[in-house]
């Protein structure tokens, strides 16, 4: 029960990742407030939450909804942990191709979404002593062909403001990391198609058994393995941890596939043909 009595928010918490983490910190005993644009799912948690789970319709691309989103919980008795999670795949478009305002939208959901919760979270945490945030970044902040180019570019910054806010926040007791997910499960690959359900569940299917493949952890990531590491994070396990990520990717990012895959090609088995 490492959050009996704590009050969170968790912003895109009615699926996925988010979902995950509203249940585990729940499960800790914290009060949970959702912010979400998805009010079918949210509001079926909160019916089901015995109270422990709020709602309020938040897109993150409004800086507004995120400061009426942090100062309702706040308002409640103090807000003490914010994960900005939200997100969505946003331009798809090479950088040859993409148009500036589908940049913009892009990194407004995944960049400045997260910048605008520290920044409305602050001082509100600052006044009550401290807090703790926690941002999801991406494998694909560390590396080419994991996502689009817009995405990869805002998940990047994440990572360094991060870092920036852990600095400036710190005197104020208050510690800000992020989770940098590998391939999770969850309905972000195909949210944005616009296919009849046998067609999405098909789509879901391949890619759970891409996403098995890709690692040498040979399963797809669960969101519940994400939610773990922000709750760690959140937590006062990580007291002395600030301005840093946790990688939680089966190994997605160590290295080439030849030095986990045996059936892959790599120089070192090439060159044993020769001995
Ligand atoms: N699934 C992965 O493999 C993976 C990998 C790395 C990073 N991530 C990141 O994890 C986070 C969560 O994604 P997920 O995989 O759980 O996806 P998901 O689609 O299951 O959940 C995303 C949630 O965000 C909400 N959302 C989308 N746009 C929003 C907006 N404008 N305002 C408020 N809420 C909004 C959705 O309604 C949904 O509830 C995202 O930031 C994503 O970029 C996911």
């Amino acid at each position: 029960m490492r959050f009996a009595g704590k009050r969170a928010v968790v912003t895109g918490g009615a699926s996925g990742i988010g979902r995950a983490t509203v249940d585990r910190l729940v499960s800790e005993g914290a009060e949970v407030w959702i912010g979400d644009i998805d009010e079918g799912a949210a509001n079926d948690m909160v019916a089901t939450s015995n109270g422990r789970i709020h709602f309020r319709r938040t897109d993150v691309t409004d800086a507004e909804a995120i400061r009426a989103l942090i100062e309702e919980a706040d308002a409640a008795g103090g807000l003490d942990i914010l994960f900005n999670n939200a997100g969505a795949g946003g331009a798809r478009e090479p950088i040859g191709e993409v148009a500036p305002e589908d940049w913009d939208r892009t990194q407004a959901l995944l960049l400045r979404s997260v910048a605008m919760g520290i920044r409305y979270a602050a001082p509100l945490m600052t006044a009550r002593g401290g807090g703790a945030i926690v941002n999801t970044s991406s494998v694909s902040a560390l590396g080419t062909g994991y996502a689009p180019t817009a995405y990869s570019t805002a998940k990047a910054g994440v990572l360094h403001l991060t870092k920036l806010a852990a600095a400036d926040l710190a005197r104020h007791n208050i510690r800000v990391n992020a989770v940098v997910p590998g391939f999770i499960m969850t309905n972000i690959f195909t949210r944005h198609l616009e296919v009849p359900e046998d067609k999405r569940a098909q789509a879901n299917g391949m890619i759970a058994h891409v996403a098995a493949d890709s690692q040498p952890i040979r399963r797809a990531g669960r969101p519940e393995d994400i939610a773990a590491a922000v709750a760690y994070l959140a937590s006062d396990d990580a007291a002395f941890v600030t301005g840093t990520s946790i990688l939680v990717d089966g190994g997605l990012t160590i290295g080439t596939r030849g030095s986990w895959d045996p059936a892959a090609p790599s120089l070192f088995s090439a060159l044993e043909a020769f001995q």
